[in-house]
């Protein structure tokens, strides 16, 4: 099995349709040339036969990217897929991924459709798309609701009609890790041809679990997983690309696969993701988040100025920050104090002169949430030290 973990980034599409993301056809080609800096293996540009904006969004950026995969989202009708065919026409590199759900919910009460009905479409789909392109990914929505001995069934058959990626959706956020995982190995082993395909996994967190979901499917055989930056999109969101891609670069030792990720460019593309959807980051979002390198409590900051490996799992500049931060307040000790003050150019005569404006510090720290420089400089002058 290859060691390359594909990442397959879907802001654009799945993204999109978080309530109150969407984006013009600009927004989406300057997305996916940051997504392009970052490195990611395939695109999901968008959902051409959705609207005649999203067919002109997905040909944009399918002119606009050189190196990734672009991939446009069919529905499992001609329609749909000769649209996606046409908006990826002028891609360097397309893929066409179509889908069809084979949970009894929603094939009884949203397809109404028979399950030997629904096999016939996703066949036909995968072929027609194969017209269009070598490289075809096939999904069976809410997978994870769906029956086994069916998953079986279906992916034999599109890996045979030539689905060259089979991807497993967790549409509604139902799996948990270890069933997951075992899901996924299960269906690798008792498909005759599943070495014929990439399987891949796509983790919504309604559970908060697609980060978990996901990566439980890799230490199972996934070799691609679909996520978007920030973990934007539907409900409560997709699995978050910084988390997967980090986590799999930090434990080594865990994953059996590498990624091809420039991770510096992280920030960058999550800061961009946010200011376009108007979607804040939360401060203590893993990776990304403010707070994700910052030390506040005396304990921490002593033990970072000291080493950073006590603290940090992660360089913060190697994913796109400038540096770790020191945050002073109430729980800060005098070692992080005395080194702020170095780094904003004060030196203290004497140890008591530091105890004293430390003293004050902490004064002020129980009244004031936020300390900033500025409140620093105030607290020395005030006491006549000298700069
Ligand atoms: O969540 C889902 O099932 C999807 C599919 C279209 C892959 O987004
Ligand atoms: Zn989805």
């Amino acid at each position: 099995m290859s060691d390359k973990l594909i990442i397959f980034d879907t802001t654009l599409r799945d993204g999109e349709q978080s309530p109150g993301a969407s984006m013009t056809r600009d927004e989406k080609v300057r997305i996916a040339k940051a997504l392009e800096r970052l490195r990611v293996d395939v695109i999901e540009a968008g959902f051409p036969a959705a609207s005649p904006g999203d067919f002109e969004s997905v040909r944009a950026v399918a002119r606009a990217i050189k190196e990734s995969i672009v991939c446009g989202l069919a529905r499992a009708l001609d329609k749909d897929i000769d649209s996606a065919g046409e908006a990826l026409g002028e891609a360097n590199r397309a893929r066409i991924h179509t889908f069809i759900a084979t949970s009894p919910i929603h094939m009884q009460r949203k397809l109404r459709m028979e399950p030997d009905q629904v096999i016939e479409y996703a066949v036909r789909a995968v072929k027609r798309a194969r017209q269009y392109t070598d490289d075809v990914e096939f999904s069976p929505e809410d997978a994870g609701r769906s029956e086994e001995d069916f998953l079986c069934r279906i992916l034999e058959a599109v890996i045979e009609a030539g689905a060259t990626t089979v991807n497993i959706p967790d549409t509604v956020g139902y799996s948990v890790p270890e069933q997951f995982g075992a899901t996924i190995r299960r269906l690798r082993e008792r498909i005759p041809n599943s070495d014929k395909a990439i399987f891949s996994v796509h983790c919504h967190n309604d559970l908060g679990l697609a980060v978990a979901n996901s990566l439980s499917a890799v230490l199972n055989g996934a070799r691609q997983v679909e996520c978007t930056i920030n973990g934007l999109g539907e409900r409560a969101g997709n699995a978050a690309l910084e988390e997967i891609v980090m986590a799999v670069k930090t434990r080594r030792d865990v994953f059996p696969c590498r990624v091809d990720i420039d991770t510096r460019e992280i920030v960058a593309c999550s800061k961009l993701v946010s200011n376009i959807t108007g979607f804040p980051v939360q401060p203590n979002k893993a990776i990304v988040g403010a707070n994700a390198f910052a030390h506040e409590s005396g304990i921490h900051q002593d033990g970072v100025l000291k080493s950073r490996e006590t603290y940090e799992i992660m360089r913060a500049e190697d994913v796109g920050w400038t540096a770790n931060r020191m945050v002073l307040g109430k729980h800060s000790g005098r070692n992080a104090f005395r080194t702020r003050m170095q780094e904003l150019g004060i030196e203290f005569g004497s140890e008591e002169e530091l105890n004293e404006a430390f003293q004050r510090f902490k004064e002020l720290a129980d009244k004031k949430h936020d300390i900033f420089d500025e409140d620093l400089q105030a607290l020395i002058t005030e006491a006549g030290v000298e700069a």
